[in-house]
């Protein structure tokens, strides 16, 4: 078992390991005095995982309720939003009461945005999933909800609690879903460890622990300088600026971590144009990706991609921060003009012969 902790607005620890999920109640208990815990979950994770976590919170004296929503990206919406709020009011959920994520991205950001809300924020434990939310979106404190105009547009920094990772659940999650956090696993790699990088030539699945650990290491080590991310936290966005514009024009039906594949092609390839990287750095992440089998381009053009871009919240008046290799291990955050935005993407979707 590994413990991470992490110090910004408040300070929590998250705990790496497996079937942890059945001691999860008196892990939670020993940090929280409340007396209800409402476990917020999907369809699918509410079939394999719910039984075995709700047993162990009312072993450890808790009232458990329950609010089970469809699996999805579509679900992450203002209505589901405030059906949850609701939820929590009519079952009487007072600030000292715990909201339990129990899922993957769209559980946490959704049960993490409520929690932020619900009575100006309440107790709010993680418990993630999946790779992607056990590398990325469970540890750090975004939360929020996505809007017609793009995703992520409404929510706030809210900390949880605790963050409970237990490895043993990945067992059970699809290639796809699986190949979706491997992706912004090879993200890490190229933004800040060039041996993490080296190491994913060896398959993911055959060091899940330590490989988690270290993104989650990376990722603290950010947030914890830059919590509300005025600057070094940019760099976590890494091929998510066009990444998120391909979401936006599938409707949501390209997941997020192979959008993000394709994002951190696109751009790097431009970035090899623009000459601030050599060409084997962008060999080298195309090889990677294509290994396990993430998608390097998109099918999208410019001028659509480049609008949709515009509605991503990391636009700042008439520039966008993006994020280029120099090479493998080291970015760099640069100030695009929006109207050099689209040039850029176009060499970026252009592939030579
Ligand atoms: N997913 C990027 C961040 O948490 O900043």
């Amino acid at each position: 078992m590994k413990n991470i902790t992490v110090k910004t607005s408040k300070t929590y620890n998250i705990t790496i390991g497996t079937n942890i999920l059945d001691t999860a109640g008196s892990h939670i208990r020993q940090k929280i005095d409340g007396q209800t815990a409402a476990i917020i979950t999907d369809d699918i994770v509410s079939g394999l995982y719910e039984k075995r976590l709700s047993d162990n919170l009312v072993k450890n004296g808790y009232r458990v309720i329950r609010y089970v929503f469809p699996n999805g990206e579509s679900s992450k919406t203002a209505e589901t939003f405030f059906s949850i709020l609701n939820f929590l009011a009519e079952e009487k959920l007072s600030r000292s009461d715990v909201v339990v994520a129990l899922g993957g991205g769209v559980v946490g950001d959704l049960a993490g945005f409520t929690a932020a809300c619900y009575m100006r924020g309440i107790k709010f434990v993680q418990i993630p999933t999946t790779l992607l939310s056990m590398v990325d979106s469970s540890v750090g404190g975004k939360t929020g909800i996505n809007l017609a105009c793009g995703k992520n547009l409404a929510g706030a920094f809210y900390q949880p609690d605790a963050v409970i990772c237990d490895v043993s659940l990945l067992s059970t999650l699809t290639d796809e879903v699986f190949k979706d956090g491997c992706a912004e696993v090879i993200k890490y790699g190229v933004i800040a460890d060039k041996a993490l990088f080296e190491s994913l030539k060896n398959p993911i699945r055959n060091n899940l622990t330590d490989i988690i650990a270290r993104c989650i290491e990376i990722k603290r080590d950010v947030v914890m300088e830059d919590e509300y991310e005025t600057g070094i936290r940019k760099l976590l966005n890494f091929g998510h600026t066009v990444g998120h514009a391909i979401e936006l024009l599938s409707e949501y039906k390209t997941f997020h971590g192979h959008a993000v594949a394709a994002g951190m092609a696109i751009v790097t390839r431009a970035t090899v144009r623009m000459g601030i990287c050599k060409t084997d750095c962008l060999d080298e992440l195309l090889k990677m990706l294509k290994s396990y089998d993430l998608p390097v381009n998109t099918k999208y053009d410019a001028e659509s991609l480049t609008n949709a871009c515009l509605s991503d919240k990391k636009r700042g008046g008439d520039s966008i921060t993006m994020i280029f290799p120099v090479e493998i291990g080291k970015c760099i955050l640069k100030q695009i003009p929006v109207n050099e935005i689209k040039t850029i993407i176009q060499s970026g979707l252009e592939v030579q012969a």
